[in-house]
């Protein structure tokens, strides 16, 4: 594995296109979701400088289901989300992406900072269900586009339930 990020520079799509290999480079023979999906925040977190880079797991509470904080990168963050709650809840529920250019257009957006000004979800998949989401905000508005999604989405095919 290596161990060390290589410094990446280039447009938005360059970044991902080198960042993606060197993620599975580091996360393919490691069969630990947690510490995949840590390496995978402090790479993404490192490389684009986001304000905050995180995974929510869906955790099995008797007969409930709920999101509960995973690994991230960035400030403090509420710990549980429920299904259809939020952004996170959102994609969790439909099982899609989610961009959201301002956060304070999305109904039931959940603020862990005002400072997060634009996000975007990606659904973690197995076996057709969502297992966690990838969750990451910006201090910027319009921050994620198709680029973006794109990518992530690729990135969040790689680590395993
Ligand atoms: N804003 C998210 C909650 C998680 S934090 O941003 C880290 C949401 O609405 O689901």
């Amino acid at each position: 594995m290596a161990e060390h990020l290589d410094i990446i520079e280039g447009t938005k799509a360059e970044k991902y296109e080198a960042l993606v290999p060197q993620i599975q480079a580091v996360i393919e023979d490691e069969p630990d979701m947690i510490a995949n999906m840590a390496n995978v925040a402090s790479m993404l977190h490192e490389t684009f400088g986001f304000w905050w880079t995180g995974f929510y797991r869906v955790v099995n509470e008797g007969e409930k289901q709920t999101l509960v904080l995973g690994p991230f990168q960035g400030p403090l963050a509420c710990t549980r989300i429920r299904k259809g709650k939020g952004v996170c809840g959102t994609a969790w529920e439909k099982a899609e992406t989610q961009v959201v250019p301002d956060v304070e257009q999305f109904p039931g957006h959940i603020a862990c900072s005002s400072a997060s000004k634009s996000e975007i979800v990606v659904p973690l998949m197995k076996d057709n269900c969502v297992f966690a989401v990838l969750d990451i905000d910006s201090e910027n508005l319009s921050t994620f586009d198709e680029t973006d999604k794109l990518y992530l989405e690729k990135i969040a095919a790689l680590v395993k339930g």
